[in-house]
């Protein structure tokens, strides 16, 4: 099948790319040049596990290819994705100008039936006013399908290639048909494919995430009761998640939920709730939770030292989570800015988004080339992303290169009995 994908980030260019590799033509399409550029020359201008590979070899076989002309990429095509932005407008709900633009330029290069997929994350209504949008450029038949993704970074090429389900929301049967062939090599597994209308196809997206955020915050919120109270959080988190009504995903406590999904998508679940004057008043304490549990470890640095002014603290981890270089609302940004904020310097190191961090810190830290150099002469290490590679340090070494041997914890990698053998002072998230 022609495809064609319109906007090239994290989603377009992974599912540009699990299309091609599916047999498919794809031609992946960004209004950013330089990205496109950068894809055509065979570089990739994202981390994410496995991509660059797929991307390389889809490539070569001639079924992936890179360009900015959104015009002649909709004309060779049947099937049209759009996966832009939808970022967070000022009153926090979803900003649909991305999408509007693409779907009015679908709209005035139409030459024939076309189906035109939302990939992006959208309010429900959001299919009908693109339906209207391309209507209104074009006497040509289409069909407008609505297609949340569910992939996580980190883990989008798995997540793409084997998905959990497929939610289609559609309004035309052959449409509904032309879509589930394309997801059928993905689906082999006897994951299902789930059809239905484009407004409880666009609600499921939000849905998902608003459980998966409310999940965090609930745990975050039994975390800090756990410390106050004395009790153990890993204790707790096994034995409610030994409960298969619960069951035992997603019940980490931690520092917050960053990331360019849930802080939108929650915000936006609100805010469309709110514009037909529903008040969702779960979402809203998750949002308060997490924006509570971003300022705890600085909290906890800051109640340790009483003044920073002059301290250096370690920070290990930068991006929002593991195996990815995105830092958007990462947990990393409001506590490294606290932390200069109170006078303290700040040694960084991140296996994948440093580069990303120098955009948003410039010089004001210092990179560290490994995990162990950003200890050096450090009085205190922040663990604020839990990459694998952090989790089995060498500690004698650790103490060697640390001023002072005080760990603050912010995803648990470690036991308090395990930091007290090996001469550390340690704080974690929800124990004591
Ligand atoms: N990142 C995720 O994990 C994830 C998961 C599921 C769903 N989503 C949703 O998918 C959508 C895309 O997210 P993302 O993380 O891939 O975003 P992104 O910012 O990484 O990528 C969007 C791309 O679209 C391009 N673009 C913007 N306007 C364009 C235009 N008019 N024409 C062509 N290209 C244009 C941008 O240059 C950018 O490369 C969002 O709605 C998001 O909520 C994201």
């Amino acid at each position: 099948m022609k495809i064609a994908v319109i906007g090239t980030g994290y989603v377009g260019l992974v599912a540009g790319a699990c299309f091609a590799e599916s047999g498919n033509d794809v031609i992946c399409i960004d209004n950013n040049a330089g990205k496109v550029r950068l894809l055509q020359k065979g570089g990739v201008p994202i981390y994410e596990p496995g991509l660059e590979e797929l991307v390389r070899r889809n490539r070569h076989e001639g079924r992936l290819t890179f360009s900015t002309a959104l015009p002649k990429a909709v004309r060779e095509s049947a099937v049209i994705f759009i996966a832009v932005g939808t970022p967070q407008d000022e009153d926090g709900s979803a900003d649909l100008k991305h999408v509007l633009r693409v779907a009015r330029d679908i709209g005035r290069a139409m030459n024939g039936y076309k189906v035109i997929v939302d990939k992006s994350t959208v309010p429900v209504g959001t299919a009908v006013k693109v339906r209207e949008t391309i209507g209104r450029e074009t006497k040509h038949p289409f069909s407008v399908v609505s297609n949340p993704e569910f992939l996580k970074q980190g883990a989008a090429i798995e997540d793409f290639m084997k998905p959990d389900r497929v939610v289609i929301g559609v309004e035309e049967p052959r449409a509904a048909e032309l879509m589930m062939e394309l997801y059928s090599p993905f689906t082999r597994t006897g994951a299902p494919i789930m059809v239905m209308d484009c407004a409880s196809a666009e609600l499921t997206k939000y849905a998902a995430n608003a459980m998966l955020a409310t999940r965090i915050s609930f745990m975050n919120e039994v975390a800090n009761l756990c410390e106050a109270v004395g009790a153990d959080v890993d204790h707790v988190r096994k034995a409610i998640g030994s409960d298969k009504r619960i069951g035992p995903s997603f019940l980490f406590p931690g520092i917050g939920y960053g990331g360019s999904c849930f802080p939108k998508d929650v915000q936006a679940m609100i805010r469309f709730a709110s514009d037909i004057n529903y008040d969702f008043r779960i979402l809203q304490s998750v949002e308060a939770v997490n924006l509570r549990q971003k300022t705890r470890l600085f909290a906890k640095i800051k109640r340790h030292f009483g003044r920073l002014k002059g301290k250096t603290v370690a920070v290990w981890g930068l991006a929002f989570k593991p195996k990815t270089d995105d830092m958007r609302e990462a947990p990393a940004i409001p506590l490294i800015e606290a932390l200069l904020a109170a006078g303290a310097r700040v040694q960084a190191y991140d296996p994948e988004a440093v580069t990303v961090a120098r955009g948003i810190f410039g010089k004001r830290i210092t990179y560290s080339p490994s995990n162990y150099d950003a200890l050096k002469g450090a009085d205190a290490l922040a663990i604020v992303t839990e990459w694998n590679e952090f989790r089995r340090p060498d500690f004698a070494r650790m103490r060697t290169l640390m001023r002072s041997p005080i760990i603050f914890d912010g995803r648990n990698l470690f036991t308090p009995e395990q930091m007290t053998q090996n001469g550390f002072t340690y704080y974690s998230i929800g124990r004591r």
